[in-house]
């Protein structure tokens, strides 16, 4: 894999890409392989939304993120 600053930021923008983790077993990682993915594409330079639907937040707490000072979708559609 390229290093974080490097090809990644240099490559052609092929549009929006969707990566998705799934594995019926818990504590196989997904969440761990999400917010390192995530988090090593932004720092090559991409636009990365990562998306935590888990009750348990645990991607949220990863980013350091106050899940009590977040504001809940009212009406979610997914
Ligand atoms: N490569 C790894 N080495 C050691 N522990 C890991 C590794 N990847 C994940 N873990 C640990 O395994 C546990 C479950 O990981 P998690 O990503 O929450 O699984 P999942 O989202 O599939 O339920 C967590 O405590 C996490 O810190
Ligand atoms: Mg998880």
């Amino acid at each position: 894999m390229p290093h974080a600053s490097g090809a990644w930021a240099r490559r052609p923008f092929l549009g929006p890409m969707i990566t998705s983790l799934i594995s019926m077993k818990g504590g196989t990682a997904k969440t761990t392989t999400a917010v390192n993915l995530a988090a090593y594409l932004a720092l090559g330079g991409l636009n990365v939304l990562l998306v935590d639907l888990d009750p348990q937040n645990f991607a949220t707490l990863c980013l350091g993120l106050d899940v009590q000072t977040l504001i809940p979708l009212q009406n979610p559609r997914f």
